[in-house]
């Protein structure tokens, strides 16, 4: 979703913010745009890739502060004008904005009538009409930002820079924003991954901060206008940089990194002699975790199917009632909450505005929220203040896979150890923690021989749906493999738990119509292939994810195994296949598969 970078220093500003805005990208935009401070304030934006916007930046433009922008289009729609940044009237303010401000029509109106022309339909332009009215009457640049934002409602991360003043004043209210600390330089951007090659030293700033930045310093305030002394944290700077190298997409590369991302987030965690995991940053004692009336566990797109995967191994394990939430439409059904019930937070980037707003709500009504959860130091993970992170990391592909992996080992170490605490036996737990060390090299085993991909991907790509079929821990799969091949090539998908498709979805199936099924070797796989057959009854080409030897291979058309491991743990093995046929269709549609149309990485907004 939208990005913000920003730079002030002793050096050229262009440079930092255009490789910004690469770094920016794959939150997914739609157009960007650029300000710099050179005498007077110039602005460039336009619609398309940063590219675009590079190719009409003068080549010598001068300036050593600066503020720039990626748009992902909620008010208005995508066209230059709407692009950031916007300007006062004058030309001597510029403002980038991410987030959406809820009171913008009536600001508008109100700004109309004063006779001030709005340029774009975006809800942000009127905060650069407002702050210049400010300034105009007098007030110096942080009280005009300050009146502005205490007239706005809704969320904003907002960067300001000003033809007559050396700073760039930046506040937050619901979209991140973080300060990288230089020598002399000082940077501004909505997540740390820009960040990452030129500092360690950021501050976070939190909800109804501002802050003025300039090459020397930061001063941070409060909207009520107290001085705050910020607090300096390290990036984690095992993350690195997320470079390609020999991958042609960042899809790709992260479906390969699963063996490792997998090792990083058990690593450390499991007890093997005592069939125990453990992931201390959740703070859970034995007594609280006998005694919980219930698990819920909150997320979104794939996060939301690591959770209904971990509430099935929760409520096996630990033999209590384990759910998994939408997290957008969680805070809007006036839930009830237990205070001493255990909710979950699932999510990437830590950033989704439905998953954040969800862990708000049960925080006001009295609940205590963990986060699963990969980026460090994320909004969501701080809202929590305590949970596990899944060390996945960085993911930049809009399609989520590592990620998916990780949440659902993390959630498979819970569900051992809320299980240990309750009902599951010492054996049992050495015989799950034991398999689980190792579905890390399985995942590389299957990898590096995934099985015919291109015939799947010859199946599926001119279907005019596909339908995904998978019964208990792998119906979750079976929607994780819907929404990847749904969203990077555009197919039209159907998940279903596999006895629900002769309630409705069989009407779709005729000759040769793909259905995708997921069997792993559990209890319920017979119950599986009576649903293979009424496909095939049906004409339907029948693709099989199953455990390898498994005869349950002559049920399929086309055959893809996957190694053997407990089947609890299978949906990290029966995903990668999933992964793979998306990826592959996508590319041979030629499709964006990194950043597919419409789609953000980060979803910032409710
Ligand atoms: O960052 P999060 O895990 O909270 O993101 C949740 C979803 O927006 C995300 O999983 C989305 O569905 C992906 N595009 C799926 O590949």
């Amino acid at each position: 979703m939208c990005g913000i970078i920003g730079y002030i220093g002793n050096q050229q500003a262009t440079p930092f913010l255009l490789e910004g805005l690469r770094r920016l990208e794959y939150r997914g935009y739609d157009s960007s745009g650029f300000a710099i401070r050179n005498g007077e304030v110039s602005v460039f934006k336009r619609i398309g890739k940063v590219s675009d916007l590079e190719a009409m930046i003068p080549k010598r433009i001068e300036g050593m502060c600066g503020i720039a922008h990626t748009r992902w289009a909620t008010h208005g729609g995508v066209t230059d004008a709407n692009a950031h940044p916007h300007c006062s009237s004058d030309g001597k303010i510029a403002l980038v904005h991410n987030g959406i401000i809820e009171n913008a029509r009536s600001l508008r109106n109100r700004l109309e009538k004063e006779g001030v022309k709005l340029l774009s339909e975006t809800d942000s332009e009127v905060l650069v009409h407002l702050i210049h009215r400010e300034v105009k009457n007098g007030a110096k640049p942080l009280t005009a930002v300050r009146r502005t934002l205490k007239r706005a409602r809704g969320t904003w991360g907002v960067c300001i820079i000003f033809e007559e003043h050396d700073m760039i004043i930046c506040a937050r209210n619901g979209s991140p924003l973080v300060i990288g600390l230089g020598d002399g330089e000082n940077w501004i951007a909505s997540d740390t991954l820009p960040l990452q090659t030129l500092t360690q030293q950021v501050i976070r700033l939190d909800d109804g901060d501002l802050a003025v930045v300039t090459s020397e310093g930061v001063q941070t305030s409060r909207l009520d206008g107290r001085f705050t002394d910020s607090e300096v944290t390290t990036l984690d700077d095992d993350w690195g940089e997320a470079e390609l190298g020999e991958f042609p997409h960042f899809m790709l590369k992260e479906i390969y990194e699963q063996p490792e991302a997998l090792r990083q987030c058990l690593t450390g965690r499991l007890a093997l002699s005592d069939g125990n995991a453990r992931l201390g940053g959740f703070d859970f004692s034995s007594k609280k975790l006998q005694k919980i009336p219930h698990v819920r566990l909150l997320g979104c797109g794939t996060a939301l199917h690591a959770a209904q995967v971990g509430r099935l191994l929760i409520e096996e394990l630990a033999r209590v009632p384990a759910l998994a939430h939408v997290s957008s439409e969680f805070r809007h059904n006036n839930p009830v909450i237990e205070t001493d019930a255990i909710h979950f937070a699932v999510s990437q980037s830590g950033e989704t505005a439905d998953t954040l707003a969800a862990v708000k709500e049960i925080q006001l009504k009295g609940g205590e929220v963990r986060g699963v959860i990969n980026v460090v130091g994320s909004t969501i993970a701080r809202q929590c203040g305590k949970g596990c992170y899944i060390h996945s990391g960085p993911e930049q592909s809009v399609a989520s896979t590592k990620a998916f992996s990780n949440m659902v080992a993390a959630l498979s170490m819970f569900a051992i150890q809320i299980g240990r605490a309750r009902t599951l036996s010492r054996e049992k737990g050495k015989r799950l923690t034991k398999s689980l060390q190792k579905v890390p090299q399985l995942v590389d085993d299957y990898l590096s021989n995934p099985g015919p991909i291109h015939e799947v991907v010859s199946a599926v790509k001119d279907a005019k749906s596909v339908l995904f079929l998978g019964r208990g821990i792998s119906a979750p799969v079976a929607r994780e493999g819907a929404l990847k091949l749904m969203e990077i090539a555009y197919i039209p998908c159907l998940a279903y738990p596999a006895g629900e498709m002769k309630h409705g979805p069989i009407a779709l199936l005729e000759e040769d119509s793909p259905v995708i099924v997921i069997a792993p070797n559990d209890s319920l796989k017979d119950k599986t292939v009576s649903s293979i057959q009424e496909c095939r009854a049906r004409g339907a080409k029948i693709i099989l994810i199953h455990e390898e030897g498994d005869p349950i291979a002559e049920e399929s058309d086309i055959s893809i195994p996957v190694p053997s491991t407990d089947p609890m743990f299978s949906p990290m093995l029966t995903v990668l296949p999933l992964q793979l046929i998306a990826y592959y269709t996508a590319l041979v549609l030629d499709k964006d598969v990194d950043r597919p149309r419409n789609l953000a990485k980060s979803v910032t907004v409710e």
